[in-house]
C-alpha cells in the first residue's frame, strides 16, 4: 500500500555530513511510524531485536493501545464484542471489514457449519502419531497436511481461492482439535453435527461417544464461544507475523497456519496458558505464593509469572478482564466457584499488582492467566489448552494472511548485525 508521508524525520551520524530524510506516515490510531527502507542504499540497517519498535506491516484489521489496554476489531471494543457478538459473527468481521447484515450472517454460518467434516483419509495421519503425542504436534501436522486435499484452491492470488480457504480453516479447525483429543483418549472421532451452533459442535465433538446422546450445557457453550472469540486476533503478535512471513514467500494458506500453530506453542505466546495451570499446580497452595513470586523477580532465576506480562499490554489486558468474569459464571454453573485453583489465581494477581517489582514493569495478567482455568473446569485436559488458542486465532491468521495476499506485498527478509569472523583461509586439517 502506498503510504503518503505526513512530516519527515531527520537522522544524522556522527563524522558524517549527510542528514538522512526519512518519511514518517500516521495511521488513524496509534504510534507514526518512520520509513527506514532508504537506509540500506545509505550502508546502514536498522536494528531492533524482537522487533520491539518496528511495525512490519500497515493493517486495518486489530489496533491495539497498550498503555489504555484498549483492543478494537475493525474499530469494534473487545468488550462490546464479547458482550453482545459471538465468534462467527467476529469471524465474518476480521474477514469482511463490516459486521454481517442477518442474510450474511445466516449465509456465513451455514457455510462454515457445511465445511466442518475433514476428508476420511486425513484420518490415517493422526494413526502415524503415538497416542500421546502432544496435541499441538498432531496440528502441526495435520493443518499442514490440509493443502495435500484442496488443490482445486491453491491459487493464491484468486480471492475466491482465499476465500473459500478462510472458510475451510474455520470450520474445520475445531473437528481436529477435537480429533486430537479423542485420538488420545483412544475414543473413536466423533462427527461434526449442523443442528448444533459452532462451539456446542465443537463440545459435542470433543466430549459425545457413540453409545449415548451427549447434552451439551449451553452455559459451557456460551463461554467456548467467548474463549474462542477473545482469542480471534491480536494485531501482530508472533504467530500472526509467522503467518504472514510464510505467506509472504507464496506458501500455500494451510501451510502458514501450520507455521502460525508452531510459533503458538511457545509458553511465552500461546503455550501460557498450559504453563499458568501448570504453575499453579506447582505453587500447589496459597501459603506458596510468596516464594513463587519472589522468584519470579529474581534476576538470577528464569522462573516467570506465567499468564503476566505483555510485550504490548502495560496495563490490565482487557480480554483477561472478560476471561476472569467469564471464569466465575462457568465455576458458579458448574458449583465449583471456591475451586482452589480459582483462589490462587486470585491471590497471585493480587499479589502481583501489588508488588513495586510488576507495578514498576507494567505486568498485569495477560488473557492465558484465566483461560486455562476455564477450561480446566469445563473439562478440557491441559495439554488441549493452546490448541484451544489455535483455533481461536484461525480468523486472525487467516485475515491477516488474506490482507497480505491480497494487496502488493513483498518477501520478508530481515537483515543483521553480524559479529562472526572477518574472511579467513581454509587450513587444511593436516595443519590445524
Ligand atoms: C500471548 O503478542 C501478543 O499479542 C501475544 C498474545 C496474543 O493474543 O497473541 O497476547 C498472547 O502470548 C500473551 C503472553 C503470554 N505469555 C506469558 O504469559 C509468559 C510470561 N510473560 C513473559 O514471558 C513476558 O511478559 C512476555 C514474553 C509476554 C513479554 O516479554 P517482553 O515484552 O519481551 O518483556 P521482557 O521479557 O523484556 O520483560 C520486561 C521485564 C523484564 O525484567 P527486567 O529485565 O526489566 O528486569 O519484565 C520482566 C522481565 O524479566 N517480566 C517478568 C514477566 N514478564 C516480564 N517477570 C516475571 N514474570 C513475568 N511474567
Amino acid at each position: 500500500m502506498v503510504q503518503k508521508a505526513t512530516k519527515m524525520a531527520r537522522l544524522s551520524v556522527d563524522g558524517e555530513d549527510s542528514v538522512f530524510e526519512l518519511p514518517v506516515y500516521s495511521g488513524t490510531e496509534g504510534q507514526d511510524v518512520i520509513n527506514v527502507g532508504s537506509l540500506t542504499s545509505k550502508g546502514y540497517f536498522t536494528y531492533d531485536p524482537g522487533f520491539v519498535s518496528t511495525a512490519a506491516c500497515d493493517s486495518e484489521i486489530t489496533y491495539i493501545d497498550g498503555d489504555k489496554g484498549i483492543l478494537l476489531h475493525r474499530g469494534y471494543p473487545i468488550e462490546q464484542l464479547a458482550e453482545q457478538s459471538n465468534y462467527l459473527e467476529l469471524c465474518y468481521l476480521l474477514l469482511n471489514e463490516e459486521l454481517p447484515s442477518s442474510a450474511q450472517q445466516a449465509e456465513f454460518v451455514d457455510t462454515i457449519k457445511h465445511h466442518t467434516m475433514v476428508h476420511e483419509q486425513l484420518v490415517h495421519f493422526f494413526r502415524g502419531f503415538r497416542r500421546d503425542a502432544h496435541p499441538m504436534a498432531i496440528m502441526c501436522g495435520v493443518t499442514g497436511a490440509l493443502s495435500a486435499f484442496y488443490h482445486d484452491s491453491l491459487d493464491i492470488d484468486n480471492a475466491e481461492h482465499r476465500r473459500i480457504t478462510a472458510h475451510r480453516l474455520i470450520a474445520k479447525m475445531p473437528t481436529l482439535a477435537a480429533m486430537s483429543y479423542k485420538y488420545a483418549t483412544g475414543q473413536p472421532f466423533i462427527f461434526p453435527r449442523n443442528d448444533l451452533d459452532y462451539a456446542e459442535n465443537f463440545l459435542h465433538m470433543m466430549f459425545a461417544t457413540p453409545c449415548e446422546d451427549y447434552k451439551v450445557n449451553p452455559v459451557i457453550a456460551k463461554a467456548m464461544d467467548k474463549i474462542f472469540l477473545l482469542h480471534a486476533d491480536h494485531e501482530q503478535n508472533a504467530s500472526t507475523s509467522t503467518v504472514r512471513l510464510a505467506g509472504s514467500t507464496g506458501a500455500n494458506p494451510f501451510a502458514c497456519i501450520a507455521a502460525g500453530i508452531a510459533a503458538l506453542w511457545g509458553p511465552s505466546h500461546g503455550g501460557a496458558n498450559e504453563a499458568v495451570l501448570t504453575m499453579l499446580d506447582e505453587i500447589g497452595d496459597v501459603k506458596n505464593i510468596d516464594k513463587f513470586v519472589a522468584k519470579a523477580k529474581d534476576p538470577d532465576d528464569d522462573f516467570r509469572l506465567m499468564g503476566f506480562g505483555h510485550r504490548v499490554y502495560k496495563n490490565y489486558d482487557p480480554r483477561a478482564k472478560v476471561m476472569q468474569q467469564t471464569c466465575h459464571e462457568v465455576l458458579a454453573e458448574l458449583g465449583v466457584e471456591d475451586s482452589p485453583t480459582l483462589k490462587m489465581a486470585q491471590r497471585l494477581e493480587q499479589i502481583a499488582l501489588e508488588d513495586e517489582y510488576f507495578v514498576k514493569r507494567r505486568l498485569y495478567p495477560n488473557v492465558d492467566f484465566y483461560s486455562g482455568i476455564i477450561l480446566k473446569a469445563i473439562g478440557i485436559p491441559v495439554e488441549m489448552f493452546t490448541v484451544m488458542f489455535a483455533t481461536g486465532r484461525t480468523p486472525g491468521w487467516i485475515a491477516h494472511w488474506n490482507e497480505m495476499i491480497g494487496a502488493p506485498y513483498k518477501i520478508g527478509r530481515p537483515r543483521q548485525l553480524y559479529k562472526g569472523h572477518s574472511a579467513r583461509d581454509y587450513v587444511p586439517v593436516g595443519k590445524r
